[in-house]
């Protein structure tokens, strides 16, 4: 991940991908597969939107630009502005309020040096703050990658950072 978007085009592999979720859904409504192409696009084109890689998704799907800037602005999963290679995305709705959410998200604000919103520079972390991500009995808790970390301390926050900011891959679970 980061912040420079080179060629904004899918490789012949993940176009196969694009054409096979199209495929689920009947004729003329391609604009259901919306949202699984926007999660490979934005996997795939540095971990965020562009307004060339949402209209880009609009030309494969032949839909108006519009139609991707709503849906991709509506939704948290997906970022509008470059990320870094580790993006915590710390649950910030009632239940993980109510168990220390903000607390733990202020003390990684400052281990850290940034706010929520913002990015490391040495481009290793981002910190984001999203809505109830259905994990509401583990609180506080936090997405990163593709797995949830929960029961949140400041200690916890501490392994995280320090395991997380060697060598992160998304695909994989840490044990903490
Ligand atoms: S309130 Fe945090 S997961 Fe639901």
């Amino acid at each position: 991940m980061g912040t420079v978007q080179s060629e904004i085009k899918f490789s012949e592999e993940k176009l196969k991908k694009v054409q096979e979720i199209i495929s689920r859904y009947p004729e003329g409504r391609q604009k259901s597969a919306l949202l699984p192409i926007l999660h490979l696009a934005q996997r795939e084109f540095d971990g965020w939107l562009s307004v060339p890689v949402m209209d880009y998704v609009a030309s494969l799907l032949n839909i108006k630009p519009i139609e991707v800037y709503e849906v991709a602005t509506f939704y948290t999963m997906f970022n509008l502005k470059p990320v870094g290679k580790c993006l915590i995305e710390f649950c910030r709705t009632g239940p993980c309020m109510h168990n220390r959410a903000d607390q733990i998200i202020e003390y990684t604000e400052k281990k850290l040096g940034i706010k929520v919103g913002e990015t490391t520079p040495d481009n290793k972390f981002s910190l984001k703050a999203v809505e109830c991500l259905g994990a509401c009995g583990y609180a506080p808790m936090a997405q990163i990658g593709k797995f949830y970390y929960e029961h949140l301390t400041e200690e916890k926050m501490d392994k995280i950072i320090a395991r997380l900011g060697q060598d992160f891959n998304p695909d994989n679970k840490y044990e903490i």
